[in-house]
């Protein structure tokens, strides 16, 4: 079948500096050929907008790929298949899968994955009950597993990955200390999502905060944001401690990325600094969602997202919101496909 609507893709312009918007992206019009034997078409609704793109964006090597100029950028979408020329998959089914930020994909079904609407929204397909909540599940439960009476600190605690590790702290019983950026993130996340305490790090005194906040040490550090935050913290691992690293967000944007000097406190507490990568969970990503299933019906568990409304065109705009902290949640560019 041939097409007269024509896509948009979004492709990398330059290496960024600092922080990214819209300057380091364009938008190029092509046309959508037609379909081969086994292909389907996906309407795209929504886009993941991932603080890690501006990690392989950088010129280095420091993750498993990396978008160079001149490549489309890569990025989650969720959407509707509109053309199928594949057997497993139907025109009206929601799908999502890492396709690239664009209007509409083409996919031979690999690494699709089917969003069941009645289990979360389609948004939360890409955020909580996607590769954001994913992550937040097996770092708490296979890589930290809390005990009521340990303390963990989550910092990056209001993005779309801490807003879900400290639900799932919460749920394994330990006492949760988070930290991010303003008043109101910080009120947000005990109101709303259960933190025992939240401490913005925009306030001169918050290290003195973390350390009343825990008296008896921090069993875990859920590391997102790395940098200074992280090294303060450090100075309060508890005895045989993990430091779990899943981000380094404050140094994606640094000329040169900084370690911390408090390291030194690790020796001290028997503790370790471990990394983590959710895809190594990819076969376990079935039971984790069952179980989150379960919490969500319950009211337990929510699915925090904050969409901006826009076209292909606006995501650098959205990708520099994301990294000015306009987020509580997973931040997500949802497009006119998906409708009002
Ligand atoms: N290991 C894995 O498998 C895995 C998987 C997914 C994501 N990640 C990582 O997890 C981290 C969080 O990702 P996410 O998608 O959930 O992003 P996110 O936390 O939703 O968004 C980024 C947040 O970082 C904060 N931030 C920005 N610049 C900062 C700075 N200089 N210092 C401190 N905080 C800053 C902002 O919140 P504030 O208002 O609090 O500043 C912003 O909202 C990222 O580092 C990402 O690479 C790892």
């Amino acid at each position: 079948m041939s097409n007269e609507r024509s896509n948009q893709q979004l492709f990398l312009a330059r290496v960024p500096e600092g922080i990214s918007g819209p300057q380091d992206f364009a938008v190029r019009e092509a046309p959508i050929p037609t379909l081969k034997e086994g292909q389907l078409l996906i309407e795209s609704h929504y886009v993941g907008v991932d603080a890690a793109l501006r990690l392989i964006t950088r010129d280095s090597d420091e993750f498993l790929f990396r978008v160079r100029p001149g490549d489309m950028v890569r990025g989650s979408i969720a959407g509707r298949v509109i053309e199928s020329n594949n057997p497993s998959f139907r025109v009206g089914e929601f799908v999502n899968g890492s396709l690239g930020v664009q209007r509409y994909a083409i996919s031979d079904g690999a690494g699709l994955e089917r969003c069941d609407l009645q289990l979360a929204p389609l948004g939360s397909w890409l955020g909580g009950f996607g590769v954001s909540g994913l992550t937040a599940y097996f770092a708490i439960f296979d890589a930290c597993k809390p005990q009521p009476g340990q303390t963990i600190l989550i910092n990056g605690a209001a993005g779309a990955v801490g807003s879900m590790a400290g639900q799932f702290a919460k749920l394994a019983g330990a006492k949760v200390i988070g930290i991010t950026g303003g008043p109101e993130k910080c009120k947000w996340l005990v109101d709303e999502l259960g933190y025992d305490v939240a401490i913005d790090y925009r306030q001169k005194d918050w290290y003195q905060r973390l350390v009343e906040a825990a008296p008896d040490r921090l069993d875990f550090i859920f590391d997102n944001v790395g940098g200074d935050i992280l090294d303060q913290s450090l100075k309060l691992i508890g005895m045989n401690g993990i430091v779990l690293m899943c981000g380094s967000t404050s140094q994606y944007t640094a000329e040169d990325m900084k370690g911390p000097a408090n390291y030194i406190w690790l020796g001290t507490m028997r503790a370790r600094i471990q990394g983590f990568v959710v895809f190594d969970y990819a076969h376990r990503y079935g039971e984790a969602r069952k179980r989150m299933a379960k919490w969500i019906a319950s009211g337990e568990l929510k699915l925090p997202e904050h969409a901006e409304k826009g076209d292909v065109g606006d995501f650098g705009a959205v990708f520099e919101k994301l990294y000015r902290g306009a987020n509580r949640g997973k931040m997500l560019l949802k497009l006119p496909a998906a409708g009002s």
